[in-house]
């Protein structure tokens, strides 16, 4: 049986093994997924060790994302960009491809939801390593413009640089953000502790969606704020089961339905 796993430290909340179970038996292929919690200045030992078990590739999670980045032979596109890996594949030849799916996830989440990124006005919030892994999936679906809102503002003006050849991209602090937006995403870590971003009550465009990377049992407090100023809302659980989708395509070659996965797993929250 070809084996796969998780690496993240810690790793045992991680949701990862049940939605890959979920696409092994929903595709028939045989395979097993597992849990393991490297140690933090250990990442690329415990890679290599995975490998001669039988390891044929994995997800990478907090905090080694950025070490699954420098230990790769060979990287894509996309994850050359985000500076950062959250899919790791054994190539034939021994050599490990490094490529990162949370865009393509996040992408797809919205699509699926009937969201139209395209000539759409997209504001993020945030500019940490999460905004990073997803711009350049978000450009490429084409949105009108794409401004990048964050606590500290230099940080989102320097992420903007970073993407500007891929489209319309600026970038400043909360208290320059001028909307109104088509589809607001956060992805700060602020939902976390319960802590709102200082936004504009006139953010959103009629008929727009807001959506959290973040998910959880209730919805985060972004996502109540959005809702009652008339905002479509979506959590992260759709990007997180859109990300493993887009991992075990990468390693098996089938395309997993998300939609029923999604749903047996919302009931688990
Ligand atoms: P991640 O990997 O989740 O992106 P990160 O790289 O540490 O983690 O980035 C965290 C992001 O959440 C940053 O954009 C951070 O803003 P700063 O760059 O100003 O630090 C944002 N963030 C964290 N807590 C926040 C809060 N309470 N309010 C607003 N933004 C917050």
């Amino acid at each position: 049986t070809d084996r796969y796993c998780v690496f993240g430290h810690p790793v045992s909340h991680s949701k990862s093994p049940v939605i890959h179970a979920a696409f092994a038996e929903q595709t028939g292929e045989a395979l097993e997924y597992t849990a393991i919690e490297a140690p933090r200045d250990g990442f690329a030992g415990a890679w290599r060790a995975f490998v001669e078990s039988g390891g044929r590739g994995a997800n990478v999670t907090v905090p080694f994302k950025e070490d699954a980045y420098r230990l790769c032979d060979t990287l894509t596109p996309r994850a050359e960009r985000a500076g950062a890996v959250n899919t790791l594949i054994l190539e034939a030849d021994g050599r490990t491809r490094g490529d990162t799916t949370d865009g393509a996830g996040l992408v797809g989440d919205l699509e699926r939801c009937g969201v139209t990124l395209a000539g759409a006005r997209l504001l993020v919030l945030g500019a940490g390593g999460a905004v990073r892994g997803v711009l350049e999936p978000l450009l490429a679906a084409g949105p009108a413009s794409l401004h990048i809102a964050n606590r500290t503002a230099a940080k989102a003006s320097a992420l903007a640089a970073d993407f500007r050849d891929l489209g319309e991209v600026s970038g400043g602090g909360f208290d320059a953000v001028e909307g109104p937006f088509d589809v607001v995403i956060n992805g700060t870590s602020a939902s976390l502790g319960g802590e709102l971003p200082p936004l504009p009550d006139d953010l959103f465009a009629p008929g727009a969606t807001a959506y959290d990377m973040m998910y959880g049992a209730e919805p985060t407090v972004f996502l109540r704020w959005a809702s009652e100023r008339g905002a479509e809302t979506l959590d992260g659980l759709g990007m997180l089961v859109g990300q493993a989708a887009e991992s075990f395509m990468l390693w098996r070659g089938v395309r997993p339905d998300v939609t029923a996965v999604l749903e047996s797993l919302r009931r688990t929250l």
